[in-house]
């Protein structure tokens, strides 16, 4: 496919609104994240950061403001369209019932998909850490660190121009979240791929090295790349 705009963002956001029942959760969220980039945002519990990348993705319409993908304002093209290009990993892992290679074709039985070719398991399992004989087993015996890397897989098969990941780590133990914080590196410094991370882990922030937003009182701003 040509590259309708082969030097814009990856994702421009801008002057993002979100308020719910008049209190304003988002009110002036502008930033963008590079081609190839990883980019961490950070902020307190119930600042919005789930609430923004919902926004992002279309799961909530935001009341005023742009986001561009690859230099495409999202707002013209279809939710589902969106959904495809910008993939959302979240704190939990979602899995269905069947086995590891059932969930990797799992998005490829939605009617929007059905035309796209299966996904490549043993390759998408690499991507993630995860070894080709985990395919036919069932899913749910998994670690939750192994589930987590299944569902960053599954979203792999999709190949999303941007990931979103919020708080990915959340619900793992300490090895499995350094796991899972490598695969995530691995994905972007290994395949370019243009990453947004959300945490509220001051430690993680410092491990993951990138340059970091904080949200807070509905607007981002930059940090030094460290906690601070
Ligand atoms: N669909 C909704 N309807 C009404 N209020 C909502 C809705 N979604 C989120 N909120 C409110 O918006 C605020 C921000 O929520 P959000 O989940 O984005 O916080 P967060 O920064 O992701 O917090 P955490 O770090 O705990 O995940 C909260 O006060 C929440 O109650
Ligand atoms: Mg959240």
């Amino acid at each position: 496919m040509i590259d309708p705009a082969p030097s814009a963002a990856a994702l421009e956001v801008a002057r993002l609104a979100k308020s719910f029942d008049g209190e304003a959760i988002l009110r002036d969220v502008s930033f963008s994240l590079g081609r190839g980039e990883l980019l961490v945002l950070r902020g307190e519990s119930g600042t919005g950061k789930s609430v923004l990348l919902k926004c992002i993705t279309r799961l909530i319409e935001p009341d005023a403001g742009m986001v561009c993908i690859f230099g495409t304002d999202a707002a013209t093209l279809d939710a589902v369209e969106v959904r495809r290009r910008v993939l959302l990993v979240g704190q939990v892992p979602t899995l269905y019932e069947g086995t590891v290679r059932q969930n990797l074709e799992y998005p490829f039985s939605f009617k929007s998909n059905q035309h796209l070719p299966l996904p490549d398991g043993p390759s998408l399992l690499s991507m993630v850490g995860l070894s080709a004989d985990l395919l036919d087993r069932p899913a749910a015996p998994l670690s939750v660190g192994q589930q987590q890397r299944l569902c960053i897989a599954r979203a792999l098969g999709l190949d999303p121009g941007i990931l979103l990941f919020d708080e990915p780590t959340a619900a793992l133990d300490p090895a499995a979240k350094v796991v899972v914080e490598e695969t995530i590196l691995r994905l972007n410094r290994e395949s370019g791929r243009s990453i947004l991370m959300v945490t509220h882990d001051v430690e993680q922030v410092r491990r993951m090295g990138a340059r970091t937003l904080v949200l807070a009182r509905g607007m981002v701003k930059e940090t030094e790349g460290d906690a601070g």
